[in-house]
């Protein structure tokens, strides 16, 4: 093409002389390139004055630019459903907790409300699946110990896939990164389920846990901070992938498994939620040879804080609790469990609502139970005005999703707590209990 447009402008044709194409250099690396051809005279014959230039890193830009308003759309897309979904899994599992308290368990169909409660908890996957791959449903942000998160996660794996051998190695005093434990958990699960996937037969998985400092070359790439992380590597012995699959895994919907057992959305949620982690993950892989990934999390400043676990049982209050939501359907289902569970409830169906009536109760009110989108007054304008009425107040934030670290900006204002919707009973009445509980600062 560039010989024959050479050519013809040397035969007198007219043709534009600056254009664009893709050339291999001498390492076997694709370069695009511009073009710009003047014709000249040169020892009196016919000639063109040539300058190339290499306008790789602006594709590349172009191309990056495209994907981040693809994923801006998605993440709209996503977050938009969420929060309704939620909201109706919220009242599916709210009634089916319900009913399943009232019955005793030699009821004939206590079976099928149990199989409804999983069923929406696998709902609550898909969101969440879909919330990591638009880098949102960051809420919890906590000193993580990784090794924990390993551990627990494939322990839970390890238990229902017994085909696989699971290794493990630990870095010793291992450091201290900033996380939404949840979230590493799902993005772990993914890794170790597409693994198994990849390993029919069986086969032996390796877990592995690092302290890195990556430096400024090694970073440069990834647009993520020079520093020091953990490292977390998954891998298996499975069929491994080639070039061109590669290439592609980590795309949205992406998938080489057939319809109904593979979504596509997988790597695609475990590198949003990396990358929401100020993160970094690789892969290494050859076809009928395993498969490496590397996770990398920045390490935090913080130093860890022990929690206990919560026991697994409901606890009662007989505390009065004012709930805030503009869901007529979450308001019936989680007054009903509040009530159940013993506490005197006080409904808000707005921001404006709540607000007055923490002035008319503000010494009857124990803790204030608080969604985070609604629409007129938001719960954080709704949380801010609570607080000049009741400086003391009690707030637990409840949210099927969150505008990107709105929750996280709220806990670091002074709420004492936040659930995820859909929630069940045990969680809502541990929750309670736990800002209940928690010692005035
Ligand atoms: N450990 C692995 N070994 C081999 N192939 C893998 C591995 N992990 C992912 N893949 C490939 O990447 C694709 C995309 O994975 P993922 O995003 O999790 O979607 P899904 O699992 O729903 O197909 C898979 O369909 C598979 O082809
Ligand atoms: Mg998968």
């Amino acid at each position: 093409m560039v010989l024959n447009r050479y050519n013809n402008t040397l035969d007198g044709e007219d043709l534009p002389g600056t254009y664009s194409f893709r050339i291999i250099d001498k390492d076997g690396e694709e370069l695009w390139v511009q073009l710009n051809a003047v014709s000249i005279a040169w020892e009196e014959r016919p000639a063109t004055l040539n300058v190339l230039r290499d306008i790789s890193p602006q594709k590349k830009l172009e191309v990056q630019l495209q994907q981040a308003q693809k994923m801006e759309a998605i993440g709209t897309l996503a977050s938009g459903i969420a929060h309704h979904f939620n909201n109706v899994l919220m009242g599916i599992q709210g009634n089916a907790s319900l009913m399943r308290l009232e019955i005793d368990s030699s009821y004939p169909h206590t079976e099928k409300l149990r199989n409804i409660e999983q069923y929406v908890q696998q709902g609550t996957e898909l969101t969440k699946q879909l919330l990591g791959v638009a880098r949102e449903g960051k809420y919890e942000v906590r000193p993580t110990d990784l090794n924990d998160i390993v551990n627990n996660s494939s322990q839970m794996f390890g238990r229902t896939k017994k085909e696989i051998k699971i290794h493990t190695r630990y870095q010793e005093r291992i450091w201290i990164v900033e996380a939404d434990q949840g979230q590493i958990q799902q993005a772990l699960l993914n890794l170790y389920v597409n693994a198994w996937q990849a390993m029919p037969g069986g086969g032996e998985l390796y877990l592995e846990t690092e302290n890195v400092i990556l430096d400024e070359n090694y970073v440069e790439p990834y647009h993520i901070e020079p520093g020091r992380y953990v490292k977390i590597s998954v891998t298996d012995t499975g069929a491994g992938m080639d070039k061109q699959t590669l290439e592609r895994i980590f795309d949205l919907f992406f998938t080489t498994q057939e319809m109904g057992r593979g979504t596509g959305l997988g790597l695609a949620s475990v590198s949003g939620i990396i990358q929401n982690h100020g993160g970094h993950i690789n892969v290494y892989s050859e076809k009928g040879h395993g498969t490496t990934f590397n996770i990398y999390l920045p390490v935090s400043e913080t130093q860890i804080v022990e929690e206990k676990g919560a026991p697994n049982e409901l606890q009662t209050g007989a505390e009065t609790i004012l709930l805030v939501d503009d869901e007529d359907m979450i308001i019936t289902v989680a007054s009903e469990m509040l009530r159940k569970l013993g506490y005197e409830i006080i409904v808000a169906k707005s921001g404006k609502e709540a607000i007055e009536l923490c002035r008319a109760h503000r010494n009857a009110i124990d803790i204030i139970i608080l969604d985070m989108i609604m629409p007129d007054i938001s719960g954080e304008e709704t949380y801010d005005r609570i607080r000049e009425v009741m400086p003391e107040a009690k707030v637990l934030l409840s949210s099927g999703y969150s505008i990107i670290g709105q929750a996280k900006d709220m806990l670091e204002r002074g709420c004492n707590g936040f659930i995820q919707k859909p929630f069940n009973m045990i969680r809502l009445s541990q929750k309670i209990r736990e800002v209940l509980n928690k010692k005035e600062q």
